[in-house]
């Protein structure tokens, strides 16, 4: 058999919609099984029997790798692997592989234009031309907020944290930083602590990824201590805000303005969060043609790679030291 034939023979697993460039890739060099969702309930006796790795834009929990015995590899679409299991997967043997750094900058890209949007109101300008109320009522009045004179601080000084800084030192504004390590040879102000962050600056970036360890770390004492000027942008993952807090922090001043592109329960937003001085997006923080198609590219050039060369191109930490089983 060639590599070609012996790829083909290979059943994956592909739950919900999927990106259609990923589809199409995985349809010319793999056997794709389909199911409406990535639910171990629905899962047959072929696919237990048949199915060698999944690929997802949705998560993969314990009881649908514990259905699927032969399961070698999980190749999520996107950076941030949240909504997999990676510790359970690594006790199963299994490799997780993600799609990292052919996101960065249209991530960064986009948070920028979301803190942009958030202080200088740019959806409500344009809604003001669009609706006649230029013409009926004259100028739309000055925004409240600006971005000049910023201090800004990122939670998260990772690829795409790295990313947003450098495009901030071009707009001329101080950043500082905190994460879990200090990063060496980096010129940024680093903070030990969030607490300490947000109250060193008063423009507040988070790009930390979701899970346990973030898990509401934006709470109401880290907005008390950002201040009446702070300004939250969240483009990381929804979890780690308490959005409850947010909310009251916006309605009775405690920070004066929020950019989000993330929450905890998408598709749903908090009315809330609706109602108050906002710039909301539906996570479209990668979401271009020209992205998508490079991040399902590296996902399907995963499985490619995992079942030709019996090796991963982009393994998540947790499941590095994976060993393919033959
Ligand atoms: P990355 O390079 O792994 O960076 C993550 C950074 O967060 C690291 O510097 C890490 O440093 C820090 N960090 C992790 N856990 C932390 C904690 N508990 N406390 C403090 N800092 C912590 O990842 P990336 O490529 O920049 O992506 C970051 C995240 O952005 C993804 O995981 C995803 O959730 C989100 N994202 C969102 C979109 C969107 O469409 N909105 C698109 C892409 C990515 P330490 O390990 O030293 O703490
Ligand atoms: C995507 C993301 O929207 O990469 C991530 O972590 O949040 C986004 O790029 C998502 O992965 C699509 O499933």
């Amino acid at each position: 058999m060639t590599k070609t034939d012996a790829l083909q023979t290979v059943a994956v697993l592909v739950p919900g919609h999927f990106n259609d460039h990923a589809v199409e890739r995985i349809d010319r060099t793999f056997k794709r099984v389909k199911i409406e969702r990535a639910d171990p309930a629905l899962v047959t006796d072929e696919m237990r029997h048949d199915v060698r790795a999944i690929a997802s834009f949705a998560g993969v929990n314990a009881a649908l790798m514990d259905a699927l015995p032969n399961l070698e590899l999980i190749a999520s679409f996107g950076v941030g692997y949240d909504s997999v299991d990676a510790g359970h997967a690594a006790k199963k043997n299994i490799m997780v592989t993600n799609t990292p750094d052919v996101l960065t900058e249209e991530v960064a890209d986009t948070t920028i234009g979301l803190l942009l949007n958030t202080v200088r109101e740019l959806y409500k300008a344009e809604k003001w031309l669009r609706d006649g109320s230029w013409v009926k009522k004259g100028n739309y009045p000055l925004s409240r907020l600006t971005l000049r004179g910023r201090h800004v601080g990122i939670f998260g000084m990772g690829r795409i944290g790295l990313a947003i800084a450098r495009r901030l030192e071009a707009f001329g504004l101080p950043v500082a930083y905190h994460n879990r390590r200090k990063v060496e040879g980096l010129a940024y102000e680093y903070h030990p602590t969030l607490k300490g962050l947000a109250e060193a600056v008063d423009t507040l970036i988070s790009v930390v990824p979701g899970g346990a360890s973030t898990e509401k770390a934006v709470n109401a004492e880290i907005l008390a201590a950002l201040g009446a000027n702070g300004v939250f942008v969240n483009i990381g993952r929804g979890s780690t805000v308490d959005e409850a807090d947010l909310a009251a922090a916006l309605a009775n001043g405690t920070i004066a303005a929020a950019g989000l592109d993330v929450f905890a329960d998408e598709p749903n937003v908090p009315k809330a969060l609706l109602d108050a001085p906002t710039s909301l997006l539906p996570h479209v923080g990668s979401a271009s043609h020209h992205t998508r198609r490079a991040m399902a590219d590296l996902c399907v050039d995963n499985l490619v790679s995992w079942f030709s060369e019996r090796r991963p191109l982009t393994p998540v930490p947790e499941t590095a030291q994976v060993k393919p089983r033959s």
